[in-house]
């Protein structure tokens, strides 16, 4: 991760929620391979099966923006605040000091009660991370919150709408979503990667021995020209970090 940024201003958005710049994820060898980050105001969602290291990627992106003096929202679908917690030391990542000083929220929605959580979505999430100052927001997953709407229908209008707000805040935002079982490459509700501006895809590469390789892809940044090459990664105690000098089997 790296010590120095330029930090974006919440308050500096344009009329589009669209801030000038860019913002480092913090994964190692992917800010380089995207060259400065990704655009500042993106959301940017993150698909791959379950372990291949999506909710490592969002607290990573969260923790760049901490340890640069900003302020960030980790709002949970799946894991409870102490997992959370628990999760982010075993990466040496303290969040307890940032909550402490009011720095990060972690937000716990309960997927079980979802007409309660649809409408706190709805009517407090945008005002909180308003209010909250955060230039960072991660959810994790929004496979779990796209469930919790009735019908496709519903879930592409409330997914744009979420979106929507989202922008409107300035921050720039990780989804995390898992993929369909039958298509690794697309995402369980095949909506969000029309929705996002930007997809980073992780997964297994297997070989016929057996073998298996983390690999990683940028496949869609809106307004950045990017490689496509797949690389191949690792998840080590200090986070996930991009192999880009290396290829993949
Ligand atoms: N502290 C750690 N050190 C090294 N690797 C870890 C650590 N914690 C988790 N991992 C690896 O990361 C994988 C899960 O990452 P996670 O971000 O939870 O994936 P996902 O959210 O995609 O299911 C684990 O299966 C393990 O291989
Ligand atoms: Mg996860």
């Amino acid at each position: 991760m790296a010590d120095t940024e330029a930090a974006p201003e919440p308050t500096d958005a344009t009329d589009e929620g669209i801030q000038e710049g860019f913002v480092l994820t913090g994964i190692d060898g992917l800010d380089e391979m995207l060259g400065r980050g990704v655009p500042a105001g993106h959301i940017i969602t993150v698909l791959g099966s379950f372990g291949t290291g999506k909710t490592t990627f969002a607290l990573q992106f969260l923790m760049q923006g901490l340890i640069n003096g900003e302020k960030a929202v980790f709002i949970s679908l799946e894991e409870d605040v102490d997992s959370v917690i628990a999760n982010a030391a075993s990466f040496g990542w303290d969040l307890k000091r940032y909550l402490k000083e009011k720095k990060l929220h972690i937000v716990k929605l309960e997927p079980v009660d979802a007409k309660t959580t649809v409408t706190r979505i709805r009517s407090e999430l945008p005002d909180f991370i308003k209010r909250s100052g955060a230039s960072r927001v991660a959810i994790d997953s929004i496979s779990l919150l796209n469930m919790l709407f009735a019908n496709d229908t519903e879930r592409r209008e409330k997914l744009f709408a979420l979106c929507k707000q989202l922008k409107s805040t300035g921050a720039t935002c990780v989804f995390t979503a898992e993929v369909k079982d039958e298509n690794p490459r697309s995402s369980r509700d095949g909506l969000v990667e029309y929705v996002s501006d930007g997809v980073i895809g992780l997964r297994f590469n297997e070989r016929e021995n057996g073998e298996v390789q983390l690999v990683i892809q940028v496949i869609k940044m809106r307004r950045l020209k990017h490689p496509r090459s797949v690389k191949p990664y690792s998840i080590t105690d200090q986070g996930l970090e991009v192999h880009g000098d290396m290829e993949v089997f």
